[in-house]
C-alpha cells in the first residue's frame, strides 16, 4: 500500500506523512490534527491514504473517514495550490455567483473536483462563507474577495496569479 502512495506523493512527502503518524499517532483524540498536518502534505486525503493512516494508527478505516468527511477542511479530490471557493449561499446566488463561478471555471480550465495542468489552481462551490455583505464573494487561498463584479470575474485570478 505504501509503495502506491510513493508513486502518488512521492517517497519525501510519504516520509513526512510517516513522521506526523509517527508524532501523533499514538496521542488520544489526535486524529484531527494527524488529518490536518497530513493534508498540509498531500493537499488531500485520498481513500487510498485514508486506508493507509488507519491500519498505521491502528484505528478502523471508518473513523479516519468520518472526520475527513465531517470537516469541510479536507478534501477527498486533489486540489490546487490555491483553492478558488465561490459561494453559492443566498446572498450571493441573487448576486449572479453562478455566472461568476461559471467564468472562473472556465478561466482556469477546471471544472469542480480538477486540478489545472500547472497545479496551481483548484475551484469548489461552497455555501455562505459568513460574508454575505460582500457579496458575492470568492475566497482564493487566505485571501477573500469581495462584491466582485461577474462582468469582470477573471481579474481576481489574474490577482490571485500575481502571489508568488
Ligand atoms: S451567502 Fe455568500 S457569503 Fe453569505
Amino acid at each position: 500500500m505504501r509503495q502506491e502512495l510513493v508513486n502518488q506523493f512521492s517517497e519525501e512527502r510519504m516520509a513526512r506523512v510517516d513522521a506526523v503518524i509517527e508524532e501523533y499517532g499514538k496521542v488520544p483524540g489526535a486524529l484531527l490534527i494527524v488529518l490536518e498536518k497530513i493534508q498540509d502534505v498531500t493537499r488531500h486525503l485520498p481513500l487510498d491514504l485514508q486506508r493507509y493512516i488507519a491500519a498505521k494508527m491502528e484505528i478502523p478505516p471508518s473513523r479516519v473517514f468520518g472526520v475527513a468527511t465531517f470537516y469541510s477542511y479536507f478534501s477527498i479530490a486533489p486540489r490546487g495550490r490555491q483553492v478558488v471557493k465561490v459561494c453559492s449561499g443566498t446572498a450571493c446566488y441573487v448576486k449572479r455567483s453562478a455566472e461568476i463561478l461559471d467564468r472562473l471555471r472556465r478561466r482556469i480550465g477546471v471544472e469542480e473536483g480538477e486540478v489545472s495542468p500547472d497545479g496551481a489552481f483548484s475551484i469548489e462551490e461552497v455555501r455562505c462563507l459568513g460574508a454575505c455583505g460582500l457579496a458575492p464573494v470568492v475566497v482564493i487561498g487566505d485571501r477573500t474577495f469581495g462584491l466582485i463584479d461577474p462582468e469582470n470575474a477573471e481579474e481576481i485570478i489574474e490577482k490571485a496569479e500575481e502571489r508568488p
